[in-house]
């Protein structure tokens, strides 16, 4: 059955000019209406009413919630939310939720009343219920909110477990961790990886675990603590990049040499993991496609109607930079 996108893609037109000759709002000059309406003609193209009914009076806007804009994190996954939703003819809405209940409720109330076409949410504190009032679809993006919404997530836990094998890889004896939000439930999978790989050590002791919040100075705050207390830790997995700059700053201000004295790796694998020094080793989260994929699951949704609660995990891969990369023991050592 012919897709908006087939009729689209056939006339040369974005889905939002398909939408508007269909539904005679907003412009379209003739040629551009003619070779529509070939193109619906040609792939006997028949909207359901659900799509039907969805496309009427549409804004042809799509929004993406995130918690926390001063992450970088957050604007790599917004510019490819952007690319993807603008490709397919949807303007884009950036909102940013600081995770707090009400505002969220309030952009997902609001954006509503503006006939927004969908909504694509990074969100660890929205429940299912409130999910429940959603009039148009919604794709949940790099945390899981409700088992019966769409979503786009990584390998939280393998990827955190494979962490700390490297650690261990490179001789790391002691090896602790700064974890993420507590609520997040991506935190708390890479904090299970964590305890996958340590749990069964001797060594192992709950004092070997700080939050960090996600945020550098939580995090750097917590390390110089931890470090001071337990001068043994020669490894830190940090649940993300932010943490894990903390964690150098950290290690800089008790002079404690990287990798040596302290081998890090992060998670994320954003821009600033390159750039600080010495440049982290972290597990990296392929960004651009989880925000592009998010997009095309929206975009599905909205012009097929179609329902089913697809989910989507990607992969983390292991970058290996200055912050793990120790002098290969020799034997006159
Ligand atoms: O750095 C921000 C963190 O929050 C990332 O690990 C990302 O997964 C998001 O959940």
């Amino acid at each position: 059955m012919a897709t908006i996108r087939d009729v689209a893609r056939y006339a040369n037109v974005s889905t939002a000019t398909v939408s508007r000759v269909m539904n005679r709002n907003g412009y379209a000059d003739a040629e551009t209406s003619r070779r529509v309406k070939e193109a619906i003609e040609q792939l006997d193209y028949r909207p359901n009413d659900v799509a039907r009914s969805l496309f009427k009076g549409r804004s042809g806007m799509i929004a993406l919630l995130v918690p926390d804009i001063t992450n970088p994190f957050f604007p790599e996954l917004a510019r490819a939310v952007e690319d993807k939703t603008n490709l397919n003819g949807y303007s884009f809405v950036l909102c940013n939720t600081d995770n707090d209940v009400a505002k969220q409720l309030n952009y997902l109330n609001a954006l509503q009343q503006k006939s927004i076409d969908g909504f694509i949410i990074v969100s660890s504190s929205l429940t299912p219920d409130n999910m429940q009032s959603l009039q148009v679809p919604a794709v949940a993006l790099d945390r899981v909110i409700s088992p019966s919404m769409p979503s786009v997530t990584v390998n939280n836990r393998s990827g955190a477990r494979q962490a700390v094998d490297h650690l261990k890889a490179i001789g790391c004896r002691r090896i602790a961790h700064v974890a993420g939000l507590e609520y997040a439930d991506n935190a708390a999978q890479r904090m299970r990886g964590y305890l996958d790989a340590v749990k069964q050590e001797d060594w192992f002791d709950s004092r070997y675990i700080v939050s960090g919040a996600y945020h550098f100075n939580q995090a750097q705050e917590a390390v110089e603590t931890m470090l001071s207390n337990n001068p043994d830790i020669d490894g830190i997995f940090a649940g993300n990049d932010m943490m894990g700059a903390g964690v150098l700053h950290a290690a800089a201000s008790l002079g404690k040499r990287i990798p040596d004295d302290l081998a890090v790796v992060g998670f994320d694998g954003i821009a600033l993991s390159e750039t600080v020094t010495p440049a982290l080793t972290t597990m990296t989260q392929p960004i651009y496609d989880m925000g592009a994929k998010a997009a095309d699951m929206l975009i599905n949704q909205i012009e097929t109607a179609d329902s089913t609660v697809m989910t989507e995990e990607f992969n983390v891969q292991l970058a290996e930079r200055e912050s793990t990369l120790r002098k290969a023991a020799t034997n006159e050592q």
